[in-house]
């Protein structure tokens, strides 16, 4: 039963495979560019709630309207337009797809887009931090791993909210990573996806003072 309904919601939405069967981060770049167009209309029946959870989780954690945040893994800009309307205004986007970023670049709500891989530990210069960055959709099967969780944190100031998606079986694979990082949790939401059996998590975390 469990089998059939995973084995239904991957006919429905072909892309679902394609992106998470991939070999490496050039496939995967690839991938993303030659979706970018039908991005938003594929994945909007099943995604379209989840920015929208995204901007109201981050405003009742970190109010304040002109923090720093960074969009990793930003894709079109869906999470960033969402972010736009709850009044933020100091919004980065990093992706490694260049024609998903072009789509995030039309929306005209972030102040900076770079078109980077987050395995690279050198995006930004050394000095660079965020009062939040969020990671949505990123973390998952061919996608990000440790080492963009460990690039990520570092990009986080003290105190710094770290808001991302991850699915129960991901989530799984990445707990011992996420526990042994010096946060709290301080929200987790669940939402049933694609087939009704594995839930998404949004997770947001709080960095430590030192
Ligand atoms: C499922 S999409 C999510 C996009 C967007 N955050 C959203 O919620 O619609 C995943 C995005 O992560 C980007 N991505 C995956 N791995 C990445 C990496 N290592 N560096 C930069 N971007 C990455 C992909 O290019 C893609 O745009």
């Amino acid at each position: 039963m469990v089998e059939e309904q995973a084995k239904n919601f991957l006919e429905t939405r072909p892309w679902l495979s394609g992106i998470c069967d991939t070999q490496s981060t050039e496939e995967l770049k690839n991938k993303y560019d030659s979706w970018a167009k039908t991005y938003d209309a594929d994945v909007k029946d099943d995604w379209s709630f989840m920015p929208a959870n995204i901007a109201r989780t981050l405003s009742k954690l970190l109010p304040q309207k002109d923090a720093t945040i960074l969009d990793a893994g930003a894709g079109t800009g869906l999470v960033g337009q969402a972010l736009a309307q709850q009044g933020y205004t100091n919004l980065t986007a990093v992706d490694l797809s260049e024609k998903m970023l072009a789509i995030a670049k039309e929306r005209e709500v972030y102040k900076a887009l770079h078109h980077s891989n987050l395995e690279d530990s050198q995006i930004f210069s050394n000095s660079v931090t965020f009062d939040a960055i969020i990671a949505a959709g990123v973390f998952a099967y061919a996608h990000a791993g440790l080492e963009v969780l460990n690039n990520l944190f570092g990009l986080l100031k003290e105190e710094g909210i770290f808001l991302l998606t991850i699915r129960e079986d991901y989530r799984s694979e990445m707990q011992m990573a996420l526990a042994q990082l010096p946060w709290r949790l301080v929200s987790e939401d669940d939402f049933p996806i694609y087939d009704e059996v594995k839930l998404m998590y949004l997770l947001a975390f709080k960095k430590e003072r030192f």
